[in-house]
């Protein structure tokens, strides 16, 4: 019997199953059963408003040479058509980017929080991140074995004056961090926004520190009252703003269409590492991504995609109001996917998650989006689940729920 564990690397074998692990195998578990198992996990998209007619159109409708380009190699840093398109798509919010030379195509916007990792993080580094903030950015960080220093965010995203306060302390003590990353428009997992006071405040002060920023947008543009307010990118002229978006939650997350944009600099060291990754998109993909900017089909999409999850929100929300307990908290979210609920202090929610997959329900507890063991919060999504779905899972999760906490 071979003994695997003597190969790995020191990351391989850092490599250990979550909690994420017992969600799936709870989900493989059930379905061996044959019972359902209602997911309020990941970021996935409704099912039934995914741009198919568009995309077999988009194909249907494309020439031998378009196929031909489809198929072949293509540049690392993407398809110079679809590189003008999401110049364009960018500059409505607000962000100006060369297609030639300042943006990527990335494998998502996760190829662009790796890219960003591996160019400007070293073994100690300082990266500087939201408490909450994205697991899987926190993961991929986590990688290259960076120190990490937490901020609070509130419902008015990052707090600024904090983040002051810990860059002064930081100084006094000789650190220099190195990397703030950052999701101000409805953060995951809390959906906070951030102000654009401390929007501007945060521009100082990356200024003041010689900071560089990862902004990663991949819900702003789901925004259900009024516009999406302009990414720090677009309010900056020092070069210091890395800007990465993503198909994923406005038109698809299968076809694994990302960016990233930043100065020209910047952007040909993340090309010299895409390549070592995968040498550049897939070409099929980009093709439809590229037509679907072109043709005004993710314009139509957004408002189409705001108005089916705002629905699904309001339902979730009213449906915790009548069955959660009274000790859990939550802030409605004013865009993106997710509600993030509070429970008392003991109540842990790690534990509780395998007592609600046995009745039928899953969530992603909140521990995983903390640097530190936080353990009295849960994520819930409302994009994935129908309407049934919503309805049915609160319905046990709340009973799982009172029973426990
Ligand atoms: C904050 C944030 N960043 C990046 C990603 C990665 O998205 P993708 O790689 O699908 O573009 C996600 C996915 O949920 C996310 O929530």
């Amino acid at each position: 019997m071979l003994n695997h564990e003597k190969y790995y690397s020191k990351l391989g074998a850092s490599f250990k199953p979550s909690i994420l692990t017992t969600v799936v195998l709870g989900a493989f578990e059930m379905a061996k059963q044959g019972k359902k198992l209602i997911s309020f996990t990941g970021g996935s998209y409704d099912v039934p408003s995914l741009p198919i007619t568009e995309i077999k159109k988009i194909y249907e409708d494309a020439s031998d040479q378009d196929w031909a380009d489809m198929l072949q190699y293509g540049a690392t840093s993407g398809m110079g058509t679809l590189r003008s398109e999401l110049s364009k798509f960018m500059a409505e919010a607000g962000i100006k980017a060369n297609p030639s030379n300042e943006i990527i195509v990335t494998t998502g916007s996760q190829e662009a929080i790796d890219l960003v990792t591996r160019v400007f993080i070293d073994k100690g580094d300082t990266i500087i991140v939201g408490s909450p903030t994205y697991l899987a950015a926190l993961s991929c960080f986590k990688q290259v074995n960076p120190k990490f220093v937490d901020v609070s965010i509130d419902v008015n995203g990052m707090n600024t004056v904090i983040l002051e306060k810990k860059l002064k302390q930081m100084k006094a003590k000789g650190m220099k961090p190195k990397l703030l990353y950052l999701i101000p428009s409805f953060q995951n997992p809390d959906s906070s926004m951030m102000t654009i006071e401390r929007r501007k405040h945060t521009l100082e002060l990356i200024d003041e520190y010689d900071l560089i920023v990862l902004e990663d947008n991949p819900y702003g543009y789901i925004c259900f009252e009024g516009n999406m307010p302009t990414p720090l990118a677009g309010m900056d002229n020092s070069d210091r703003i890395m800007y990465t978006s993503t198909f994923s939650k406005i038109v698809s997350p299968g076809m694994r269409i990302g960016w990233i944009t930043a100065n020209n600099e910047f952007i040909s060291k993340m090309i010299e590492a895409k390549t070592n990754i995968s040498i550049c998109n897939d070409g099929l993909s980009q093709y439809a991504a590229y037509e679907l900017l072109k043709r005004g089909t993710v314009a139509k999409q957004i408002p189409k995609m705001i108005k089916v999850y705002r629905k699904k929100r309001d339902l979730m929300l009213e449906t915790m109001e009548s069955y959660f307990p009274k000790k859990a908290k939550w802030d409605e979210p004013k865009g993106g996917l997710f509600l993030w609920v509070k429970f008392p202090n003991q109540f842990n929610t790690d534990e509780a998650l395998n007592n609600a997959i046995q009745k039928g329900v899953s969530y992603i507890p909140g521990s995983l989006f903390f640097t530190k063991p936080i353990h009295n919060f849960m994520r819930l999504n409302y994009s994935l689940p129908s309407e049934q779905e919503i309805i049915e899972g609160i319905q046990i999760l709340g009973r799982c729920l009172k029973e426990m906490v």
